[in-house]
């Protein structure tokens, strides 16, 4: 690196320990009121700026990247999950994107299970009544949930972080079944079931685990017509993107019991998802906390580092897209 460290615009907020890395190696221009910002702002803000360090949900569309200043030549989202850039038209600027991939595959599998189990033995409720001074005392109907031990849990998608919740419901005595682009190689498929074609897992999908990412080919993946190839009374489970589901579709599953329980971490519009989840009993609702953990968020923070430390020092970055 020169003398001159180069700029990089922070646009939220990182762990302590990452924004003075940061700091101590570059110009940091943070973001200490971590506001999210708008195209202008974004734009405006990252005048004069070597690099960006962004964030999921950040606004990094085609057009904000065609306005971007010259100077910028590097992005490092502090995201696995890229839909919020638009890549290609970055890398027709000739800048650089690269994310944080491999370290928040246990934490997202953990919320994953949480979900799953929050879902079948309704968590949710159980935590009100407790809380609201509801609960009157212990009786066989109580908060009877759907059983998980022995069952059939169909992942769609079978990345790291599927084949981390399926490690996880292996100890729960669960048949893995998965779909996913290309069959795994044995060491990695750890006896887990493929099918050809996402219908053929779903009809035997008792829980269901989504882990693909947000592609045009995934929008919209469960809708009234994968829900109806799902057993009765299954249960959803979503710690990928909200836009995988059809929120109508899957409200109206809850609401008739072919679906017996969703555990969602993440929603279409997030924060400001569709209410009626919120009027569901049969609902587990997280908000977006996969890799909210002290862990994985430092080395989040530390791949985005590294990345930029490659990038200025003229080498390859690690994790590019
Ligand atoms: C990711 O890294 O993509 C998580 O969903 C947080 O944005």
């Amino acid at each position: 690196m020169s003398d001159t460290p180069p700029a990089v615009l922070c646009t939220r907020r990182l762990p302590l320990e990452v924004e003075e890395r940061l700091s101590r190696n570059y110009r940091a221009r943070l973001n200490l009121e971590d506001r999210l910002y708008d195209e202008d702002g974004m734009v405006a803000s990252s005048e004069g700026c070597d690099a960006i360090l962004a964030a999921g949900g950040d606004c990094l569309h085609a057009r904000t990247i065609d306005r971007l200043p010259d100077s910028v030549r590097i992005i490092a989202t502090y995201s696995v999950g890229y839909e919020h850039i638009a890549v290609d038209r970055a890398k027709a600027r000739g800048i650089v994107v690269t994310h944080t991939p491999n370290v928040l595959d246990d934490a997202t599998a953990d919320v994953a299970m949480l979900c799953l189990l929050g879902a079948a033995r309704r968590g949710a409720e159980g935590d009100k009544m407790v809380r609201e001074d509801a609960w009157k005392g212990w009786h066989t109907g109580l908060l009877v949930g759907v059983h998980v031990t022995g069952k059939r849990l169909g992942i769609y998608g079978m990345g790291r972080i599927g084949r981390a919740v399926a490690q996880r419901a292996r100890g729960f005595d669960m048949e893995i079944h998965y779909y996913n682009r290309r069959r795994l190689p044995s060491d990695l498929e750890s006896g887990a079931i493929y099918h050809e074609s996402p219908e053929s897992m779903l009809r035997v999908s008792d829980f269901l685990s989504i882990n693909a990412p947000s592609s045009p080919e995934t929008r919209g993946f469960l809708n009234a017509q994968s829900i109806s190839l799902l057993p009765e009374g299954a249960v959803v489970v979503n710690t990928a993107r909200g836009d995988l589901i059809d929120d109508d579709a899957l409200i109206d599953a809850l609401r008739s019991g072919k679906v017996a329980a969703a555990g969602l971490d993440v929603f279409a519009n997030e924060p400001a998802i569709d209410a009626r989840y919120r009027e569901l009993k049969n609902t587990f609702l997280l908000p977006h906390i996969g890799s909210a953990s002290v862990e994985t968020r430092n080395a989040m923070g530390w791949c985005c580092l590294d990345n930029l430390d490659a990038f200025f020092a003229g080498n390859p970055c690690p994790n590019a897209l």
